[in-house]
């Protein structure tokens, strides 16, 4: 496809202004301080912080397992099926505002059902706000996700109590504490999920190293790889993810939050793309690390020198990397030209 040259001064609202497909976002981490105070008040859950600055100034994080307890305590407010609803509802009306459209949600009911709160009530409010969501334009789907620091029966034990609710969530994804869960711990669940008709999906290789990767794609036979950036460790696996045009989630501002990057300049985002791989950029937990989709991209291509082209290619892959119809992918393509086209075109005085 012929790209129009576009100004660099017009980068930063392209990238905003041009549709994409969010794929890594888990739906605890878009709870903002505002709406864990207004639920702990609804729901009468007693907080160990005083203010929303006082939590806010408690968000130091300083790697994943640091990040995870305060993500894990801030899920507690969450209760009810209206909860779930007024979250994933929240993130799905400012993703539309960020020209978001189609997402695919994670979810972790183990955060979840650990308190006493009921499967049907965490997914039957999350799919209520997708079901809202896409009669307002926005296609939204759900992606159950196993915590990795559990154990493979806790996993089952999941799987078969969100069973009944099957028709509600296309996937299953891994996520949680990396180093030292690898993949094949949970090699029969995911078995299990892939004879059940899931797609499968995994974190890997966000902190933890390369042959984790391998265990995702050759043991749990995940489509997609959550974050994935230590690949660059290994050029055979580069190869291999280029080859097969394995999709990878990259999350520029997480990778910054949690250090896996000594900061957003040194990020390997580009390096992924220039090696063929179908990477894409995603907010992760926006609540937590300081920017939903469109200031991941604007701040990666800021602090990395990225181009128009680059853009292109990272939009264009969000939508080959979702497991949307090809269809809707077409669709959302020629969005992507137009939205190029109109960049393009000289500004209007
Ligand atoms: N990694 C692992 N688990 C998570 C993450 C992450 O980035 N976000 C929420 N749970
Ligand atoms: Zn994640």
């Amino acid at each position: 496809m012929k790209l129009p040259a576009i100004a660099p001064d017009r980068l930063p609202a392209l990238l905003a202004a041009m549709p994409k497909a969010e794929l890594h976002m888990h739906i605890e981490g878009s709870l903002e301080p505002e709406m864990i105070f207004a639920l702990a008040e609804r729901n009468g859950v007693a907080l160990p912080y005083a203010s929303i600055e006082e939590l806010r100034h408690a968000y130091a994080f300083t790697d994943l397992q640091s990040f995870l307890d305060i993500y894990y305590a801030g899920a507690s407010v969450l209760l009810k099926e209206e909860d779930f609803y007024d979250l994933a509802q929240a993130y799905l009306a400012r993703a539309a505002t960020e020209n978001v459209v189609h997402a695919e949600i994670f979810f972790d009911p183990q955060t979840h059902s650990a308190r006493g709160v009921p499967m049907q009530t965490v997914i039957r409010g999350l799919s209520r706000a997708c079901v809202d969501a896409r009669a307002q334009g926005t296609s939204a789907e759900l992606i159950l996700c196993f915590l990795r620091h559990l154990s493979e029966a806790e996993a089952f034990e999941t799987l078969e109590a969100a069973l009944p609710f099957r028709e509600h969530f296309i996937g299953v994804g891994l996520d949680s504490s990396e180093v030292g869960n690898p993949p094949e711990k949970f090699a029969r669940v995911f078995a299990r999920c892939r004879e059940l008709g899931f797609h499968i999906v995994a974190h890997a290789g966000e902190e933890g190293p390369p042959a984790y990767i391998w265990q995702a794609l050759d043991v749990l036979k995940a489509e997609r790889i959550d974050h994935g950036v230590q690949a660059v460790h290994d050029a055979a696996l580069m190869q291999r993810l280029a080859a097969e045009r394995v999709p990878l989630t990259v999350c520029p501002l997480s990778n910054q939050k949690l250090r896996v990057f000594p900061d957003l300049a040194q990020h390997n985002l580009k390096r992924l793309l220039d090696a063929g791989l179908c990477a894409t950029v995603n907010s992760d937990d926006p609540a937590y690390f300081g920017g939903h989709i469109n200031a991941n991209f604007q701040q990666v291509f800021a602090a990395t020198g990225m181009t128009a082209e680059q853009a292109w290619q990272l939009a264009a892959n969000s939508f080959e990397a979702s497991f949307a119809p090809a269809a809707d992918q077409a669709r959302w393509l020629a969005r992507l030209q137009d939205t190029f086209e109109r960049f393009a075109a000289p500004a209007e005085i």
